[in-house]
């Protein structure tokens, strides 16, 4: 191979970097990649404010209003890269099955083939920085260390807002300590002494997104957005930590972490998954309604991933791997989530959002009114007249905020705790319009896990594609899932079963859907803060307060179970969210029959079980 040293090109290591492996692994990709420089990112302020700038001379930031947004920034994507690129992600295990029928699958050897050409100058004329990260407290027992390597300054930024990035990474990698190599390209080499024009620069045609889960690799190729490139989130955190959890007999999971204090002081801990843009950092981060409420509170763990791991007294503790938010614009106001809102005074890389005249920034849904003039996320002149004619809207819908999670003012004391905080419920929810009940206690962590395995979700935008398009998304997971499907919902059977043989209780189970709609094709649960009146029936049901309706698949409340203490919702209303028709859940149970058809390989017996045992109680 060309070594560095044989194209003139200096490592420029620092004396503090120990780790030969590292070392090794930045040469090889340097001389594969042919970068005209490579810089070893510390993680500093001064850093991230130099980069920042430096991303303001090259156009890709608009620094925002110092007096109205301090510290913050907006870029505006390539048109052709503004999401997760769900049909270029792959995972490359050797064997077909183990990446299942779920996942893009490539032969190792082939994909390495693919993408050797492609890596190669592929950061010609660019920066190679090098970008270590901590993915939960740094030095933490649960925590991993990952190491990107970008031609990205705007991935450099990002990543200094969701995970412990810099230097101090170094100290805990040691000179032998193991981390996950994460090679990432926007996948545009310059020309001999072509200089960079483009504010975001893309490939808008090759895209990779590609894992090995034997050895823990993960290679990026053409896109610079979100997922597809801040290597740390769903890469990491989800795809290979899911395999790293399999192995290792923890959970990795797409999933917020809160947590929930009584008036009497007694606080427990909720983990929940929504697939994608369905309200998860919302949720996280709930205020509860002031009337009917006083004395409870709500705090923020995590808003995205949770990193799960049973511990010798037989809870689950779980952490949060991120340390920012890389959340949805769009929705976000002072009504569906005022600490978000709060947590976005400053410090704020905004991207694919619209620039007001004041050099704020606006979305559609900040407020009820638009400002008469903006900039939208194209650059391009928008008015409210505009979208009239043209359905054109201000901020692309996948329009996100990076946000350091220390900033949000519902955050929990121990979101650091390296030891995490003990489950004491889980919550699966997904958006649909019509069937699912409001909210369901499964009768027991099989029934839970069945629940989860095939739950459906309308699509949204966080994802290249038809949007709101049912899907059966297992446990929000199926497009961050890193093994085989079936693998994985074996795995969690497996997991309560050994803790139950234990002794252990196991956390209850729950689903919910808040996006149920009426015949007006409006929703009629009002969602947001009032979601409280149901996270509080779940802990009355933890109580024994609570005795709840027994039905088909598990247990809903009695509409006098809920607190309705200031806010009108009638019993009309209430069956309209709970009701469960018995024509379209036979409909349903069709397409968990479709899905398990689809998972047959290692499909497990106790979900084909549990299956029969609700159609029987259905056709009963
Ligand atoms: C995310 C997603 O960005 O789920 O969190 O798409
Ligand atoms: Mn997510």
């Amino acid at each position: 191979m060309n070594s560095p040293a044989m194209q003139g090109l200096n490592l420029n290591t620092p004396a503090y970097v120990k780790n030969g492996k590292l070392i090794a692994w930045v040469a090889d990709m340097a001389a594969l990649c042919k970068p005209d420089a490579i810089y070893w990112c510390d993680g500093s302020q001064d850093e991230y404010d130099r980069m920042c700038q430096q991303l303001v001379d090259a156009g890709t930031f608009k620094k925002l209003n110092p007096a109205k947004r301090p510290g913050s920034y907006l870029a505006l994507s390539d048109p052709s890269d503004v999401a997760r690129v769900e049909d270029r992600t792959y995972i490359c295990s050797a064997r077909k099955e183990d990446a299942g029928p779920t996942n893009n699958w490539m032969a190792p050897a082939d994909m390495r083939a693919t993408l050797q050409p492609l890596f190669d100058g592929c950061m010609k004329g660019r920066t190679m920085y090098v970008v270590p990260f901590s993915m939960g407290p740094l030095g933490s027992h649960i925590a991993h260390i990952g190491v990107e390597l970008t031609d990205s300054a705007y991935v450099v930024v990002n990543q200094k807002l969701m995970t412990r990035m810099g230097k101090a990474v170094h100290d805990v990698l040691g000179t032998d300590g193991e981390f996950v190599p994460c090679m990432h390209t926007v996948g545009a080499p310059l020309a001999e002494g072509q200089k960079d024009t483009t504010a975001w620069p893309c490939n808008p045609t090759v895209k990779y997104i590609v894992h090995y889960p034997e050895t823990r690799e993960i290679w990026s190729y053409g896109s610079g957005y979100g997922g597809n490139a801040l290597l740390g989130k769903k890469c990491l955190a989800l795809r290979i930590a899911s395999n790293m959890g399999r192995d290792q007999g923890w959970l990795a999971e797409h999933m917020l972490i809160l947590g929930v204090t009584n008036p009497q002081g007694k606080k427990y801990h909720v983990a929940a998954a929504f697939p994608s843009a369905c309200g998860k950092t919302n949720f996280s981060m709930l205020v509860p309604p002031e009337a009917g409420f006083a004395g409870w509170k709500v705090t923020t763990i995590g808003d995205d991933i949770a990193w799960i791991k049973p511990h010798a007294d037989g809870k689950m503790y779980a952490i949060n791997p991120e340390a920012g938010y890389f959340g949805v614009a769009p929705g976000t106001n002072m009504h569906t989530n005022p600490n978000c809102m709060r947590s976005l005074d400053k410090n704020v890389i905004f991207t694919n959002v619209a620039l007001t005249d004041d050099g704020d920034v606006w979305w559609e849904g900040l407020t009820k009114q638009a400002p008469d003039h903006l900039i939208d996320w194209q650059g391009k002149d928008w008015t409210p007249e505009i979208a009239k004619e043209t359905g054109r809207k201000a901020a692309h819908p996948n329009a996100r905020f990076t946000a350091p999670a220390a900033q949000c003012p519902s955050i929990d004391s121990a979101w650091e705790d390296p030891a995490g905080v003990p489950i004491s419920a889980f919550i699966f929810g997904g958006r649909r319009a019509a069937a699912v009940p409001l909210v369901v206690e499964a009768f027991n962590w099989n029934y839970g896990v069945y629940m989860a395995a095939t739950m459906g979700s309308e699509t949204t935008a966080a994802a290249f594609g038809a949007q709101g398009v049912v899907r059966r998304d297992p446990f929000a997971m199926l497009p961050f899932m890193g093994y085989n499907m079936s693998d994985y919902f074996q795995h969690w059977l497996d997991l309560g079963k050994k803790l139950e043989a234990s002794g252990a209780t196991l956390p209850r189970i729950y689903t919910t859907n808040w996006f149920r709609k009426g015949e007006d094709g409006k929703f009629v649960w009002p969602g947001y803060g009032e979601n409280m009146r149901v996270l509080k029936w779940m802990i009355d049901r933890i109580e024994g307060k609570a005795s709840g309706n027994e039905h088909v698949f598990g247990v809903s409340p009695a509409y006098e179970e809920l607190n309705w203490t200031g806010l009108d919702f009638t019993a009309e209303q209430f069956k309209t969210v709970t009701s469960i028709d018995k024509a379209a859940w036979q409909k349903e149970l069709e397409l968990h029959a479709e899905l398990f058809q689809q998972l047959a390989y290692h499909l497990p017996a106790e979900l084909t079980a549990t299956k029969a045992k609700i159609e029987q109680r259905l056709a009963a």
